[in-house]
């Protein structure tokens, strides 16, 4: 029902052997889904919000990168009342039902070594995203007629336990990393992660995509608050939040759920990849439909950046203050962190080849996103760049749809 046409003619090309040719010819890795069954998993109760399994799509590792592991979560939004989770349990964020059973590895998920040589070889697993809380709920809705699971936290300990044989128990080194609410979901479950893996394992986390600012919107409402505050409430997340967290924010622990409050209690090294004028966050934290009243001034800004009044520009140009502000206790003080945060008007880096690593792709300092990520994860030298701000680097494509 929700397959595009493209999607199904790759569903079919699978099941014929010329398809590899195809896909060979195009650069493409397809790599199929592993629905996580509720009977092999040692964590029960792990589903989808309508009830159905969940899945991940896994490519094996090899030569010295065999024990090498790369996880990375599906972003896709938030469900925060139940009819928008009600909604998404009908489509491919709510149900592995509705999703595409092939999924396209390319950009940090490359097996070509020319176009990831960070992590081409490693094992690199992509964990669907069907829960509406990036991973992290844990609870249930049931009036008798509709039922509806909110099981982010145990989907992500399932997945987890349902790799653990297939090596990832014996991992030596590991990355964390997905985009959007899967970038967040790289913060809120950063240290876990190594609570399953050797004593003597590196862990480290890339959020892509997540850094996801607490700030006001243009009419100055606290809209991402009410929103990310009801995800939490709804899907009984506040239990799996950092306890250091929402310890020391006792008036509002639900705001732990942001990356910003959250970030320095998080004790394995964390890349924050992110552009300071990220679009997702433009469109809806900071100038969300409800805050554009008259939905006219910002509408053509919105999506083409030249039509920006200059009043515009410096309501944009103020937001990446914000966040520069909001992450500047971390770029000054840890020492095992790393970030990107360039300024091209777009959301999620690391998965497209057009931005991780291409002769075009996006550059700070002239380091490529891949650059600056391996350089980070292997300690080869300092990576925390901070691009000038819009419109001073060429190199952004600014490809606003987000
Ligand atoms: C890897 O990517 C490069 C650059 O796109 C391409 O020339 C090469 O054929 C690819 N290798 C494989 C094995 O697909
Ligand atoms: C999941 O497994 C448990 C324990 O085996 C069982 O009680 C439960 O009915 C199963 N749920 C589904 C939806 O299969
Ligand atoms: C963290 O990992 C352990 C497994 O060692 C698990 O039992 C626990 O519930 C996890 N906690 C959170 C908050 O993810
Ligand atoms: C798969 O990814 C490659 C590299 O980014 C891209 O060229 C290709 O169009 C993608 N294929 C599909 C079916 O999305």
């Amino acid at each position: 029902m929700v397959l595009r046409i493209s999607e199904v003619a790759l569903v079919m090309l699978l099941t014929c052997a010329p398809w590899l040719t195809y896909a060979q010819s195009q650069h493409q890795l397809l790599v199929g889904m592993t629905m996580v069954k509720n009977t092999t998993a040692k964590v029960l109760g792990a589903y989808c919000l309508d009830g159905s399994l969940p899945g991940y799509h896994f490519h094996k590792g090899f030569g010295s990168g065999a024990s090498n592991w790369l996880l990375q979560f599906e972003g896709g939004g938030w469900c925060n009342d139940l009819k928008s989770c009600r909604d998404r349990a009908t489509t491919r964020r709510g149900s592995t039902r509705y999703m595409t059973k092939v999924e396209n590895f390319s950009g940090i998920l490359s097996n070509n070594e020319s176009l990831n040589p960070e992590f081409y070889n490693w094992n690199r697993v992509k964990l669907r995203y069907c829960d509406g809380a990036s991973f992290a709920g844990d609870s249930k809705y049931d009036d008798g007629t509709s039922l509806l699971y909110f099981r982010g936290q145990k989907i992500w300990q399932a997945m987890i336990h349902d790799l653990l044989p297939k090596g990832l128990a014996n991992a030596e080194k590991a990355l964390l990393s997905g985009c959007s609410a899967g970038g967040l979901a790289v913060f809120l479950h950063c240290d876990n992660l190594s609570k399953y893996l050797p004593k003597d394992a590196t862990v480290k986390c890339l959020s892509d995509a997540g850094f996801f600012l607490d700030a006001k919107d243009i009419a100055n409402r606290d809209t991402i608050r009410s929103v990310f505050g009801d995800v939490v409430t709804l899907q009984g997340v506040e239990q799996n939040l950092d306890p250091k967290c929402t310890s020391s924010l006792v008036d509002d622990p639900k705001l732990c759920f942001f990356p910003q409050h959250a970030l320095s209690y998080i004790k394995n090294p964390v890349f924050v990849l992110n552009t300071a004028y990220d679009v997702w966050q433009f469109h809806n934290i900071l100038v969300p439909s409800s805050a554009d009243r008259r939905q006219q001034e910002w509408k053509y800004c919105k999506y083409d950046i030249t039509t920006c009044t200059d009043s515009q520009i410096d309501t944009l140009q103020d937001y990446r203050q914000e966040m520069l502000k909001a992450l500047y206790p971390f770029y000054k003080h840890s020492t095992s962190g790393g970030m990107f945060i360039n300024s091209c008007f777009a959301h999620c880096q690391s998965e497209s080849q057009g931005t991780w690593l291409d002769v075009d792709s996006p550059r700070v300092r002239k380091q490529t996103i891949a650059e600056a990520v391996g350089d980070w994860y292997f300690e080869r030298k300092e990576s925390k760049l901070v691009d000038c701000a819009y419109p001073c680097n060429p190199s952004c494509k600014n490809i606003i749809p987000a």
